[in-house]
């Protein structure tokens, strides 16, 4: 049927997605290529908890770089134990703790706790009372926890190793019961490069689950998986596929980082619709490459509170708004207010501002710089190395959504 002739024209003949989700950071797939021996391997730690729960505590450090899979392998593991528990009539849940989201101990005795006791009074009780109310349940109900501290180098940062000291030990205190916890402890750093002494780490290379970066041609493999479950027949070539792995894959142009890969994908796929194109080809990927940059990412973004992208927002509309270098912090405040009433949130004062900027620096996305002499000196606040444009527009797609924390 010849294009836009027919009554029937519609917009969907432009589509290339089956399903976006499929390509977002937080969807699990049920194969994950390439991590089929970390899966094994996971599961003979685990397995003492279907053969023979409770025998003994079981800690196992996941640890890779950027986008290898660590995440949705364990989120895998716990699906498939849980699974498999059922079938054998063992009561074992799985529980995945974000720490670079919820990074006080007390947050995250709260998640495991809710893991066991769904409607546990948010108040009046201390990290470790949560834990051990969450104990006595597991005792009480003949269940079994593994909990999956991710992204644990972030809270060992922030309140340092009492949390894990904590909860190793309790259940290495109660020597004559059951083992009912199990920890999965996830990082991109090795255990060693934090610090923790070696009770708490207690790491060695016979619990450590290692997470390679992936190659192009690892990377072709998770990619074409992906595909058909996310585009409609025919929607992406052959070549542009083998271009992202190339610019993704650790033998190639990247870091071997699957996230990554993936976000170009999606990228590519979402200009194909704007430009209501077909198909996506090498020209596609090569644009949306040259408009990446890692501090843009979106689950990094997302990862941020709503206040602190609202900050963002209004860094970047400044910048782009004076074609300067670096704004006041002062332009940035003032910016901050009209953005919170435009997104109808209560603007947050200054020194709570202070506080967000440096956490934002922190985290790599601002910079600043101090001028001027004694009494007279103001920060400025800059973006170095994304362009302002650019960043505020992902910056407005991730408040669209709502997300931010
Ligand atoms: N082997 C794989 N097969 C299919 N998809 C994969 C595979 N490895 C990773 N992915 C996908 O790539 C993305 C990144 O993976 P994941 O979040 O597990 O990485 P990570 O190691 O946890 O990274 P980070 O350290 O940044 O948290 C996810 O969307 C995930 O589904
Ligand atoms: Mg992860």
């Amino acid at each position: 049927m010849a294009e836009g002739l027919s009554e029937g024209f519609s917009f969907s003949q432009f589509k290339v997605f089956r399903d976006e989700g499929k390509l977002s950071p937080e969807y699990v797939p049920s194969s994950l290529p390439h991590r089929e021996a970390q899966l094994k391997e996971l599961s003979s730690f685990f397995r003492v908890f279907l053969e023979a729960p409770g025998s003994f505590f079981v800690k196992v450090w996941l640890v890779g770089g950027v986008g290898t899979g660590k995440t949705a392998t364990s989120k895998r593991l716990g699906y498939l134990l849980e699974r498999e528990a059922r079938r054998r009539g063992v009561d074992v849940r799985y529980v995945h703790v974000n720490c670079y989201k919820d990074r006080t101990f007390f947050v995250v005795a709260k998640r495991i706790a809710q893991r066991v006791l769904p409607s546990i009074p948010e108040r009046g009780f201390s990290a470790q009372e949560l834990l051990e109310m969450a104990w006595k349940a597991l005792e009480d109900q003949d269940a079994y926890l593994v909990a999956a501290l991710d992204e644990v180098d972030y809270m060992v940062k922030a309140v340092g190793e009492a949390p894990l000291y904590a909860l190793s030990r309790v259940s290495d205190e109660r020597l004559n019961v059951p083992q009912r916890l199990g920890l999965m402890l996830i990082s991109r750093s090795h255990p060693s490069t934090y610090g923790l002494s070696e009770s708490v780490s207690s790491s060695s290379a016979h619990n450590l689950v290692r997470f390679e970066p992936y190659t192009s041609s690892q990377l072709l493999d998770i990619l074409e998986d992906r595909v058909p479950e996310a585009f409609v027949e025919g929607a992406v070539t052959k070549e542009a596929l083998s271009l992202i792995a190339d610019l993704a894959g650790v033998d190639g142009h990247g870091s071997g980082d699957a996230r990554y890969a993936l976000e170009l994908l999606w990228r590519a796929g979402r200009l194909a619709e704007a430009r209501r194109l077909r198909r996506i080809d090498p020209e596609l990927v090569r644009e949306v490459y040259a408009q990446t940059h890692p501090l843009l990412s979106r689950e990094d973004l997302y990862q941020l509170t709503r206040h602190e992208l609202l900050l963002l927002l209004s860094v970047a509309r400044v910048l782009r708004r004076t074609c300067k270098a670096y704004s006041t912090t002062g332009e940035v405040e003032r910016e901050y207010v009209d953005v919170c009433r435009a997104y109808s949130e209560a603007a947050r004062r200054h020194t709570q501002v202070w506080l967000m900027i440096r956490r934002l620096k922190e985290a790599g996305y601002l910079h600043t710089k101090v001028t001027g002499g004694a009494g007279g000196r103001t920060t400025l606040i800059g973006l170095i190395d994304v362009q302002a444009s650019l960043l505020e527009q992902r910056v407005e797609e991730v408040l669209k959504t709502g997300k931010g924390r």
